[in-house]
């Protein structure tokens, strides 16, 4: 185990937690209610503190989800959540983002109460809104510090400028955005303004959303699986960037581990001040996915993984997700 402090904070938190979007939405169907509680009252016994999600993962599902099963043990986690984009309760189509003190209070209400908790350890805006001035935003993140509900805040998919201006009005202890072996257009300069303002990156997909880890050389999607929407796993690109995991695959079997492993491995590699969120619904991927923690890469596995990111195919949304990262 790794721990890591949260930004600025006295908080220590182990360097991998669990991202839990995967349990209600985006990655084919739920994991029923009483497994998914089973999963992550079992992360908790293997160690992890942090758990990730947001209002929008499931419209509110999610939340009420961690609220079931972490309510009778709230001292024994950390709870992440984010607001911002709007959803059509009926359809579950985006309708938009909205960053106004308006909707962060309203939104910090509905979730403290789906989430059965007094207070959020770190509050996320989770797509920054382009029609509210991120100072606005965060100027209402920070009253809600200042009243108790919330104990610190992030941005999610921020850009490196959004970062430093939010910075000035309140500390950020966490931006949130997607960084693996696969997605590294962060480090231009979304981790510079990380560093430079002392916020955690809270890497997520990590495992590029499961390539990384080679399953879909014999798997493939679902219905509706999210991913398939995403040109990174579409047609030639899904083909060509599967056979960039062969290389992975490579390093793992010379060291006796899975590519998973050395995915999570290169992320915790980065520096002191990166924390990642793996997903799974599954207890035997998280307990690979831990072992991770005892896997030191050499100066020479990190060059063989440092040149596939500008190898790999396609973006990693469709065109509405792109218009709104690095925002
Ligand atoms: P996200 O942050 O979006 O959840 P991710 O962490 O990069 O993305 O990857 C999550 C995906 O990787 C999930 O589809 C998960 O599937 P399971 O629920 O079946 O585990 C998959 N995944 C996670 N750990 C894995 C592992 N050790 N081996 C194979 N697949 C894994």
């Amino acid at each position: 185990m790794q721990k890591r402090t949260l930004g600025k904070t006295q908080r220590t938190l182990p360097a991998i937690g669990l991202g839990c979007m995967g349990l209600s939405e985006f990655y084919g169907p739920p994991t029923e209610q009483s497994a998914a509680i089973k999963l992550l009252h079992e992360a908790i016994e293997l160690g992890v503190e942090h758990f990730d999600t947001a209002e929008m993962y499931g419209i509110g599902a999610n939340e009420s989800l961690l609220g079931e099963a972490f309510h009778d043990r709230r001292d024994k986690v950390f709870i992440a959540t984010k607001f911002g984009p709007t959803r059509n309760p009926e359809t579950g189509e985006f309708t938009g983002i909205d960053g106004s003190r308006e909707n962060c209070r309203r939104a910090v209400a509905d979730s403290l109460e789906r989430l059965k908790t007094d207070v959020i350890d770190l509050y996320y805006l989770h797509r920054v809104d382009p029609a509210t001035p991120i100072e606005e935003t965060v100027t209402a993140m920070a009253e809600l510090v200042s009243e108790g509900t919330v104990r610190t805040i992030g941005l999610s998919e921020a850009s490196g400028d959004t970062i430093r201006r939010a910075a000035k009005v309140h500390p950020i202890s966490a931006v949130q955005s997607e960084y693996s072996i696969f997605s590294r257009d962060i480090e231009a300069s979304v981790i510079p303004a990380c560093i430079d303002t002392g916020a955690t990156l809270v890497a997520y997909s990590p495992l590029g959303r499961g390539m990384l880890s080679g399953r879909f050389k014999a798997e493939s999607l679902a219905d509706g699986d999210f991913r398939s929407m995403t040109p990174r796993f579409q047609g030639d690109a899904l083909q060509a960037n599967i056979a960039l995991v062969d290389e992975i695959e490579a390093i793992a079997s010379a060291k006796g581990c899975t590519p998973a492993q050395i995915a999570l491995a290169w992320v915790l590699g980065r520096g002191e001040h990166v924390m990642t969120i793996p997903g799974t619904t599954k207890l035997e991927n998280l307990q690979a996915n831990l072992g991770a923690y005892e896997i030191r890469l050499s100066d020479g596995e990190q060059a063989t993984l440092g040149q596939l990111a500008d190898r790999v195919k396609g973006d990693r949304y469709d065109e509405r997700g792109m218009s709104i990262i690095n925002a």
